[in-house]
């Protein structure tokens, strides 16, 4: 059986909205993601899933509840734990592989770890673009550099904020296909948010589906039809039957009752 790499058990996340009211954006959040699963969260905007990934990320504590990694307690940051937004993020005044580099430089470690760079810019499919400055290449390229500077820290698990929603569906099939590729070849467990069904089951091996006010795990489904997936199978398109029936379902609010 497989190691669980990240569990989150009971989790509550509360913020202050603008009147100074309590928004509770998580509430009771359990979620096990075991080694080398690639799991996606969907959910309409507001549900919680960036909430959700920046707790795991430890960029933020909750007020309830546990996260952990191999089972150890997620307490701050640590390229253990690899984030990439969708906006790339890269460092405008450096190159496409000083980018890539750049973690490695801060931990120090760069002197042993040089031959990476070409490494993971050749696994992102970058090789002839090292010199490049982040504005000279596509939006697509840079999602794929920052992808390779969260991987060149090995990650035990890379956590994946809607990366592909700024992209053109042309550019985004390119990218899922690079992800699914670099999955494989690595073996690196991966969380994805995004808003895109497709997406979703194209590259996961289960879909979380959260719903909001407050945000809540509202179904896990596991997706078991082997790779490369058709878009247009039949397996494909009863799976994303059930996924919006149940975000239609999950989204459907009472209508206000009116009295004149
Ligand atoms: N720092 C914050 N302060 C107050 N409210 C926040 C903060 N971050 C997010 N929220 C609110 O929490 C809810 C969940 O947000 P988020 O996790 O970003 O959702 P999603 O990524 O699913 O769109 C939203 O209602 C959002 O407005
Ligand atoms: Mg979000």
């Amino acid at each position: 059986m497989s190691k669980n790499a990240v569990e989150v058990t009971g989790v509550t996340r509360i913020y202050t909205d603008v009147h100074g009211n309590p928004l509770e954006a998580l509430r009771d959040i359990n979620l096990t993601v075991n080694e080398g699963e690639f799991v996606s969260i969907i959910g309409s905007s507001g549900c919680g899933k960036t909430t959700l990934l920046r707790l795991i990320a430890g960029l933020d504590r909750p007020q309830a509840g546990t996260l952990t990694l191999n089972g150890e307690i997620i307490e701050k940051p640590s390229p253990e734990r690899g984030y990439v937004f969708q906006q790339h993020g890269l460092f405008p005044w450096l190159t496409v592989e000083k980018n890539i580099a750049a973690g490695l430089k801060a931990r120090r470690i760069y002197r042993q770890h040089k031959g990476d760079v070409s490494e993971y810019l050749n696994l992102v499919g970058l090789e002839g673009f090292e010199r490049s400055y982040p504005h000279q290449i596509s939006g697509g390229m840079a999602q794929r550099a920052a992808i390779a500077r969260s991987l060149i820290n090995r990650p035990a698990v890379l956590l994946l904020d809607e990366p592909m929603g700024a992209l053109d569906s042309f550019t985004r099939a390119d990218l899922q296909d690079k992800l699914l590729e670099i999955w494989k070849a690595n073996g690196t467990t991966m969380i994805l948010v995004t808003h895109d069904v497709d997406e979703a089951i194209y590259l996961s091996d289960r879909i979380v589906i959260m719903t909001p006010r407050p945000g809540k795990i509202s179904e896990e489904l596991i997706v078991d039809f082997p790779h490369p997936r058709h878009r247009g199978g039949v397996e494909f398109l009863n799976l994303r039957r059930v996924i919006l029936e149940k975000l239609h379902l999950a989204s459907a609010r009472p209508q206000p009752e009116y009295t004149i």
